[in-house]
């Protein structure tokens, strides 16, 4: 099957960064389809030769073991090629019809990784030059919008274009192997689903913790912050994969149904629960790993006085039979104390005790995503040797390591991604209906916190964040799983 990927914002952070080390991962493991061409739309003016020349100089910031060699990258380079265009210009779209009638591939993938601002005129365009025949599939990278009516608005203008099923809306956390493995554990095995309910489950954990800063992307973040970067999206999305019913089958609508389903059941915000179950939080200067860091006000194209968010913490229920009054926490932020992604299901206490020091002993699942993917289950058992210590029992944790188990060189989130839109398979992509309603949830906090005049609580880089975030959930009794 032959195909032709073209990449909008070819020079872009994002197609240096994660887009074609992802397509040169899958030219190595020989799972990108043969036959392909991979061309990069920019608006400097460059040959196809020079467009290869940066391609080879910003492989040079991969890790290493993701590099290519020279021949590789000499085989690799043959499938690039390089498209000026001016994305507003019509003309432009005409010649970028021409160059790919040329070739008539089965499969044309129009990747749309610029600002979302230009999301609708691409679009609009690509319809205009005759460019959305039934082989087209369009990828949009988020954000889609900054609120329910701005995604709204693209929603409406690339479906006018494009039927849903052309549609391939990113979300790279959906493509990370923790993800598929959360998917294979809750429904290719019968052993949790039993338990996995109100009955059993005490409360569930969901942090995306990452070191980083916002680096060069000062600017871009002050109109973002972490609601809109992180929650309404990859935070989201974990929630769903957790919290979700078993779906019919494995078919993309199947799987979205159940996690539109989600959504819609999210507990509806109150003036007191916006007051008491989201804290927000702006990093400070501080220290990470030794080094000092600069705070956020500091950094390049920030606002000095901003009221950007770079930490949430949430506390929200999903409100049906299977979940109603658990508590669901939800934690991500910039500069914090490591990277460290992972979601914490708390089992509920056993319900009597018959062995010394277990009055409350709980079980736990972790769910891995980052840095490692992996599970721990942490149990209680008696490993006292000392007789009078005999009836004690001791914390352990049983550990399945992925990277042990099957190797390293596993499929990344983009490259599994990409190869799945130029195989059309939507599982893992969100549809319309589901972004719209995780916008809908979040507005009413993006609106508390417009008119909140105290903005965001300082919080110092390499922390976990404001103290009012432990705060709000020891409330309910618990804690953060780092600070047991
Ligand atoms: C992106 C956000 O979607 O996800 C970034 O825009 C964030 O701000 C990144 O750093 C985190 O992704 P990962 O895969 O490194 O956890």
């Amino acid at each position: 099957m032959s195909f032709d990927l073209v990449l909008f914002g070819g020079t872009g952070d994002l197609a240096w960064r994660k887009l074609m080390p992802a397509l040169f991962q899958a030219f190595r493991h020989g799972t990108l389809p043969e036959g392909g061409r991979i061309i990069g739309v920019g608006r400097d003016n460059l040959s196809h030769d020079q467009y290869r020349a940066l391609l080879h100089e910003r492989f040079n910031n991969v890790e290493i073991a993701k590099r290519p060699s020279e021949e590789e990258f000499t085989l690799f380079a043959q499938l690039i090629q390089f498209v000026r265009m001016d994305l507003s210009k019509p003309d432009d779209y005409a010649s970028l019809a021409a160059t790919l009638q040329q070739r008539n591939a089965d499969t044309v993938v129009m990747y749309v990784a610029t600002a979302p601002s230009l999301f609708t005129v691409v679009c609009e365009q690509l319809g205009a030059a005759g460019l959305n025949t039934p082989k087209t599939r369009i990828v949009l990278e988020k954000p889609l919008g900054h609120d329910l009516a701005s995604n709204r608005a693209i929603n409406k203008a690339v479906c006018k274009v494009f039927g849903e099923k052309q549609v391939f809306r990113i979300d790279h956390y959906l493509g990370k192997p923790a993800v598929q493995n959360l998917f294979a554990l809750r429904f290719g095995n019968a052993l949790f689903e039993p338990l996995w309910r109100r009955e059993h489950i005490a409360n569930i954990q969901i942090t995306i913790a990452e070191e980083l800063g916002v680096e060069t992307r000062g600017a871009f973040y002050e109109t973002t912050g972490a609601m809109r970067d992180m929650v309404q999206n990859h935070a989201l999305q974990l929630l769903c994969a957790i919290g979700m019913e078993p779906p019919i089958n494995a078919h993309a609508d199947a799987i979205r149904d159940e996690k539109l389903k989600v959504l819609r059941s999210l507990k509806p915000w109150t003036a007191e629960s916006l007051g008491t179950d989201v804290i927000r939080g702006q990093y400070a200067a501080g220290s990470i790993m030794g080094s000092a860091v600069p705070g956020y006000r500091e950094e390049l194209g920030v606002n000095a006085e901003s009221h950007t968010e770079t930490f949430v913490a949430l506390r929200t229920e999903i409100s049906n039979w299977r979940w109603a009054g658990v508590p669901f926490y939800i934690r991500t932020g910039k500069r914090l104390a490591g990277r460290d992604a992972r979601i914490v299901v708390n089992f509920r206490p056993t319900p009597h005790a018959i062995f010394n020091a277990q009055i409350g002993a709980s079980n736990s699942l972790v769910i891995n995503l980052q840095p490692k993917d992996g599970l721990e289950l942490h149990l209680l058992a008696q490993g006292a040797s000392n007789r009078r210590q005999q009836q004690a029992l001791s914390p352990v944790q049983l550990d399945l390591d992925f990277d042990k188990r099957f190797g390293t060189g596993r499929v990344g989130a983009y490259e599994r991604l990409l190869l799945d839109v130029i195989d059309g398979r939507l599982n893992l992509f969100v549809r319309s209906d589901e972004q719209e309603e995780a916008w809908r949830w979040v507005e009413p906090i993006l609106q508390h916190w417009k008119n909140d005049a105290q903005g965001p609580r300082p919080y110092a880089a390499g922390t976990w964040g404001p103290s009012a975030s432990s705060a709000m959930i020891a409330r309910d009794g618990y804690c953060w799983s780092e600070e047991n």
